[in-house]
């Protein structure tokens, strides 16, 4: 059987802390992880902290909605939303060079296969489709070295395999301004993206508080 066919059903609790796959949900982040996006969005606006925000790994687009709508109640035009997806669900593991992905399913599940046309539609349903919404469209490792801005105040990563979250860093942590943030979204459910996690902080020697949002999130804030 499916191994994510029994997290399809609805539950209330499985939602607050998203731990299920919703139907029709346009993000299966939980609250407590959208509540963490929401105040990390708006401290970086509050804190004058340069740089646009990204996710990379966007489903149905949730995450981004929310930055973008945020960006919206605080009238700032000056901020781009990045929306980083192949809009085809996640890369065949390459195991030779990212052994952690090795026995990883998750390229098989076409639930997370999400077009970007369908992204797009749901950003119009919040009136928030605008040309300060920029879509990258492609696996990360082609998109991320050569992405338009080379400024970020907030990065939400979202790619759950070693090789989406540690080219994710590789490509944009060095572009997260003094004082932004970093979140990652599937430090605890994913062996892979918290190795790829872990090696990356201790090869770059950073060493700044990880903080817990649920079972699995987790974020830093870049030393100033
Ligand atoms: C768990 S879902 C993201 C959930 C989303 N953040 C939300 O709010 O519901 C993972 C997403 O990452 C994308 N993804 C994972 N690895 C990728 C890669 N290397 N390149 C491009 N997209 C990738 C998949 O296509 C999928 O849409």
């Amino acid at each position: 059987m499916d191994p994510w066919h029994k997290k399809d059903g609805f539950s209330q609790k499985n939602r607050a802390i998203g731990e299920d796959w919703p139907r029709s949900a346009h993000t299966m982040v939980g609250v407590a992880r959208l509540h963490n996006l929401a105040d990390l969005a708006q401290e970086a606006i509050k804190q004058n902290i340069p740089g646009d925000f990204i996710e990379t790994g966007v489903w149905r687009g949730g995450c981004c909605i929310l930055m973008s709508g945020i960006l919206a109640a605080y009238g700032d035009t000056t901020r781009k939303v990045f929306v980083a997806d192949s809009f085809e669900g996640l890369p065949t593991p390459k195991p030779k060079r990212y052994i952690w992905d090795k026995d990883d399913p998750l390229h098989k599940y076409s639930q997370l296969a999400v077009s970007m046309e369908e992204v797009k539609a749901n950003f119009a349903k919040y009136d928030l489709l605008s040309s300060n919404v920029e879509f990258i469209k492609g696996f990360f490792d082609k998109t991320l070295p050569t992405l338009s801005s080379n400024s970020f105040s907030l990065l939400r990563l979202d790619g759950d395999m070693y090789e989406s979250t540690i080219v994710a860093l590789e490509n944009l942590y060095p572009k997260l301004s003094p004082g932004g943030f970093i979140i990652v979204d599937d430090y605890g459910a994913v062996e892979g993206c918290r190795k790829a996690t872990d090696d990356y902080r201790r090869e770059n020697n950073i060493g700044a508080t990880l903080n817990v949002v649920d079972w699995t999130g987790v974020w830093w804030q870049k030393p100033a």
